[in-house]
C-alpha cells in the first residue's frame, strides 16, 4: 500500500473514531498537510452538525467546505478534538511537526484541546526524534543569531527558501539534531530571542495516535 493509500485511512479512522461525539457545540480543531487533508475531505463529504472549527493554517481554512464554520480561538472556549497528522512520531507519542510549516498554530491548537489525535502513516515512527529536520519558526531579523546558536548547540541549520509562514516569520530546519531529550530542547529553543515555536511536541504530545500500517489502523492511546 503506497503513504497516501495510508494516509487516507488514519485519516477516515479518525473521522469514525469522533464521529459519534459530534454535536451541535463541538469545536473541531483542524491541523494542516496532506494527512489533515484527506480528513478534511471526509468531514466535507459528510453534513456533520458542529458548532464550527478552527484551523491551523489559511490552506485548511479554505479547503474547509462553506457548510461549515471557521472560528477563531479567540471565540471559542476550547477545542474538543484536534486532529493533526505529524512528521515524526515516538513511543512516548512526543511529536515533530511544521514539515508544512504550520508549527506555531499547530501548537497553540493542540494546547487548546481537550484531545489532541494525531494521523500518521507507519513511516512516520522513529526511536529517537530528529531524524526529520527540525522546523523552527523565527522571526526575520533574528534569523542569522539564531542559526550560529543552533550551530553551537550541533546542529546544521538551514533557511526555508521562499517560504512565509502565515504569521509572516520565516521558517529554518535544522539537519543532523538527535532529540535526546525533547522536554528539554522544546524549552532551550523556545527560550533563544526571535524563536516563535520549535516543532518539537512534548509538553502538548498527542493523546491518541492513529497509524495506518499496510493492512491494519492500530489506535495507541495514552
Ligand atoms: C504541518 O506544518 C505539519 O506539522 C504537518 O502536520 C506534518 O508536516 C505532516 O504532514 P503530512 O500529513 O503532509 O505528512
Amino acid at each position: 500500500m503506497n503513504q497516501d493509500s495510508k494516509k487516507k485511512n488514519a485519516a477516515e479512522a479518525a473521522f469514525d473514531l469522533i464521529k459519534p461525539k459530534l454535536n451541535k457545540d463541538t469545536v473541531l480543531g483542524i491541523g494542516t498537510g496532506s494527512t489533515t487533508n484527506f480528513f478534511i475531505h471526509a468531514l466535507n463529504s459528510l453534513n456533520v452538525e458542529i458548532k464550527g472549527a478552527v484551523c491551523s493554517s489559511i490552506s485548511s481554512e479554505k479547503s474547509l467546505s462553506s457548510s461549515l464554520k471557521i472560528l477563531s480561538l479567540n471565540e471559542v472556549h476550547s477545542i474538543d478534538f484536534y486532529i493533526d497528522g505529524a512528521d515524526e512520531y515516538n513511543d512516548r507519542f512526543e511529536l515533530i511537526k511544521g514539515g508544512g510549516g504550520a508549527l506555531t498554530r499547530e501548537k497553540i491548537l493542540a494546547s487548546s484541546s481537550d484531545k489532541f489525535i494525531c494521523i500518521v502513516d507507519d513511516s512516520k515512527h522513529v526511536d529517537l526524534l530528529g531524524k526529520f529536520p527540525l522546523p523552527i519558526e523565527v522571526l526575520e531579523i533574528a534569523r542569522s543569531a539564531i542559526s550560529r546558536q543552533l550551530m553551537k548547540m550541533g546542529g546544521k541549520p538551514v533557511y526555508r527558501n521562499n517560504f512565509k509562514t502565515d504569521n509572516g516569520n520565516q521558517i529554518i530546519d535544522v539537519h543532523n539534531f538527535p532529540i535526546q531529550v525533547p522536554f528539554e530542547l522544546e524549552e532551550k529553543l523556545n527560550n533563544i530571542p526571535g524563536v516563535v515555536e520549535n516543532g518539537i511536541f512534548s509538553n502538548r504530545k498527542a493523546d491518541i495516535i492513529i497509524k495506518a500500517k499496510d493492512t491494519i489502523i492500530e489506535v495507541l492511546e495514552r
